[in-house]
């Protein structure tokens, strides 16, 4: 697997992308309410995506996805369906990642949001996953190594007595939504691949509240989740690493790095 850096002008493009998937996050976050269903928020974010920003949702059909968007409530870990059937209820948990494709490059990003009033246990699983994004961001610079991002996860997550999940992990990303590296969310200090200017990737580290062991829904064959039911909570950036550190593709106009 050979990580190809990308040029100004592809850069470029990913920043344009990035931007984009930024702003379906904003766009969406007044609409996650009590008694709103997943399958809306889904096709709110697909005419959004599609009409005012005259991007491409990737994840529709990607290796049979049905839907525009992943909608992921409480114990589910990554890539749940939206569906009518899916209401949402006070005190839930939701990620909603959004992937969006503009002049062939792909934005990826994720939050957290909280139904109704939620628990205080809850909350802190999603500032601590929140503060695991951050702290793997901050390890972004030439000369790191994707073990010191894995690391600075890993050891924030355990420290709070959280378990990183294993099975998924970050990417890298540009006219191709997957390709090397992978970016693992747990690691060692100075091992694996060094960064250098002008590579593109996602972190996105699940962070349980309880055992890191995930189940796939065997029927569906997409939702993943906690095999011991418990909360799980996930945020995702895209970016670039630059001459001196990072640029952060999806972030939003709260959110300065
Ligand atoms: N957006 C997810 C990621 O962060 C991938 C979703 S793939 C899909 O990599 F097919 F489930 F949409
Ligand atoms: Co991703
Ligand atoms: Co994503």
């Amino acid at each position: 697997m050979t990580v190809k850096t990308k040029t100004a002008a592809e850069l470029e493009k990913m920043r344009i992308a990035g931007r984009l998937a930024s702003q379906v996050l904003e766009m969406i976050a007044p609409h996650v309410q009590v008694g709103v269903s997943t399958g809306e928020l889904d096709s709110i974010c697909h005419s959004y995506i599609t009409g005012e920003l005259e991007a491409i949702p990737a994840p529709l059909n990607y290796k049979g996805f049905p839907k525009s968007i992943c909608t992921s409530v409480n114990d589910v870990v990554c890539h749940g369906i939206p569906t009518e059937k899916k209401i949402l209820k006070s005190g839930d948990i939701i990620n909603i990642d959004i992937t969006v494709i503009k002049n062939g490059y792909h934005g990826d990003t994720s939050a957290m949001f909280c139904v109704g009033k939620t628990a205080p246990h809850a909350e802190r699983l999603i500032c601590i996953t929140q503060e695991c994004l951050y702290r793997g961001i901050d390890a972004v610079k030439p000369g790191a190594t994707l073990g010191d991002i894995g690391y600075a996860i890993q050891s924030h997550a355990e420290k709070n007595y959280y378990s990183v999940v294993r099975e998924y992990c970050g990417h890298g990303i540009g006219d191709i939504f997957h390709e090397a590296p992978q970016v693992l969310h747990y690691g060692r200090r100075g091992e694996g691949l060094a960064l250098v200017p002008g590579m593109t990737f996602t972190i996105e580290p699940m962070i349980n509240a309880g055992k890191r062991q995930v189940k796939l829904n065997r029927k569906d064959g997409w939702t993943v989740t906690t095999q011991d039911g418990r909360l799980s909570a996930q945020w995702e950036h895209t970016m670039a690493v630059t001459e001196t550190g990072v640029e952060v593709f999806t972030a939003r106009t709260d959110e300065s790095f």
